[in-house]
């Protein structure tokens, strides 16, 4: 068998899974059954979760916010902070009562969480009202672990430890009509030293391109106007396919999709973001003047205490290779504060080279000690009450340096994807500049779906108000 053959799931399961997707809608034969997804963590867990919404809309499940409807209450998890994990059992604690009074209903646990043994087993004996559980490797297996559920009185756990495979054809029900998420490969190979993911996700492994081809063209067809492509390390999409694909080529590639008038993508790695990449991303017209670049600390002892293969030095000059070819795009990144053993000396290299780099908008997360990670391991655990300080520290400078450059916005006219109406004023049209930031102004409903030339008036921290220049 090539590895080709080991990686993707043949035709025949896929089929098996359509089997067991008509037995359960016979169980459901008026159609009448209703599910509710919750979902944590990043954007992939939300295609997953679109995923897992389109298999159950096929078993004839339909969609409800009310969990006292639900027939199913699907929680998709994650596990990169421990915070995330607490919501879940809080959330899952909740329920008890409501599965109590409703015996029938099913309650299912899949994603991050699910792949790591200790959790399914707490999970198991602590919360007995949890019917169904499995992992990230086995969602396509959804519609048969359902139906096994449906039919036995105990929990049915099937958390495969078997990576490296992807499915095609999986039905997907999108949440948004304007913009889709399009995940092109699986998995990270990075062992980050603080970071989980590549325990839960396993290895780095890609779609081919005519696949993601054929879903852009897809969905191009179907109206969306924006793509983002997702994966834990986009920058190193195609390497391990070994037929020269490469992310630049698919860049390149997308940019025919008809219909489709913006591609992002996310997340890039600064030790795999080569000049081929920042030469494709000035080409392709489509492609957003924004780039979201982790860079997760300033300090060249933290960065390499974290295992991310690259100094500041080089982050700095990965910034001015990018601004050389594309001066206007807006940069993003994450940090994060209290790393192991980080000094006072080391934080103010990260407020150093936030003020160096000058980002649009920067993620920061309170470093979360994760079991089964090398960082763990280490005794220096810096203080909670140092972490918050911190943490304090880097934002109030961060929204300074954001405010900054959101003001050099106004009076300027800006091209704006038209996503719906804003949820604070349902009066307002809200939308997204080609470097992402939110503009909210008045217009007709019949713009949303469109692009519209949008004059900024108003700036502040988080959107802008404009008004509508005209129609694109
Ligand atoms: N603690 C805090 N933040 C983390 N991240 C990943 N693992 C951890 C952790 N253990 C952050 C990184 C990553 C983002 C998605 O989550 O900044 O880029
Ligand atoms: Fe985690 Fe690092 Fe992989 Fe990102 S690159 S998912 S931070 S291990």
């Amino acid at each position: 068998m090539d590895t080709r053959e080991k990686t993707f799931i043949s035709e025949d399961e896929m089929t098996r899974q359509e089997a067991f997707m008509h037995s359960v809608r016979e169980l459901n034969p008026e159609g009448t059954k209703k599910y509710s997804i919750n979902t944590y963590g990043c954007q992939m867990n939300e295609n997953d979760s679109e995923k897992l919404a389109g298999m159950l809309e096929a078993m004839g499940y339909r969609q409800t916010d009310k969990l006292e409807d639900c027939d199913l209450i699907l929680f998709n998890t994650c596990c990169v902070r421990e915070n995330a994990e607490l919501k879940v059992y809080g959330h899952l604690g909740s329920l008890k009562k409501l599965k109590e009074c409703k015996p029938d209903m099913v309650i299912a646990l899949c994603g991050c969480m699910m792949q790591q043994e200790d959790v399914v087993d707490h999970i198991i004996k602590k919360y007995r009202h949890v019917d169904l559980i499995f992992g990230t490797h086995n969602l396509h297996r959804f519609p048969e672990l359902l139906y096994k559920a449906l039919n036995s009185d105990k929990a049915v756990a099937d958390v495969s430890s078997s990576e490296g495979f992807i499915a095609e054809g999986v039905p997907i029900r999108r949440e948004n009509g304007v913009k889709a998420w399009l995940t092109i490969m699986y998995g990270c190979n990075n062992f980050c030293s603080y970071c989980i993911v590549p325990y839960v996700r396993g290895r780095e492994r890609s779609r081919k391109e005519p696949d993601i081809l054929d879903e852009a063209r897809m969905l191009g067809h179907q109206g969306y106007k924006e793509i983002t492509l997702l994966g834990q390390n986009v920058n190193s999409y195609g390497k391990e396919l070994k037929d020269g694909s490469s992310f630049a080529g698919l860049l390149r590639s997308l940019e025919s999709v008809e219909g489709v008038e913006r591609i992002r993508f996310m997340t890039s790695h600064p030790k795999d973001l080569s000049d081929e990449l920042i030469l494709a991303m000035r080409d392709c017209k489509k492609v957003c003047e924004h780039l979201h670049l982790p860079v997760q600390a300033g300090s060249d002892a933290i960065l390499k205490e974290m295992n991310r293969r690259y100094t500041r030095d080089h982050y700095f000059e990965l910034v001015n290779r990018i601004r050389e070819q594309i001066p206007d795009i807006s940069l993003t990144t994450d940090i994060i504060v209290g790393y192991p053993g980080e000094t006072d000396a080391d934080f103010e290299q990260t407020l150093d080279l936030i003020k160096r780099v000058r980002f649009d908008y920067v993620y920061t997360f309170l470093y979360s000690r994760r079991t089964g990670t090398p960082a763990a391991k280490e005794e220096e655990q810096v203080s909670e009450e140092v972490m918050k300080k911190r943490f304090d520290a880097l934002l109030e400078l961060q929204n300074g340096i954001g405010r900054e450059i959101n003001d050099r916005m106004a009076g300027k006219v800006e091209e704006i994807l038209v996503e719906g109406t804003s949820k604070n004023n349902i009066n307002m049209l809200t939308g997204r500049t080609r470097t992402n930031k939110i503009v909210n102004f008045k217009g007709g409903a019949d713009l949303i779906g469109r692009l519209a030339s949008v004059r900024i008036d108003k700036v502040g921290t988080w959107s802008m108000e404009g008004s509508l220049e005209r129609e694109v």
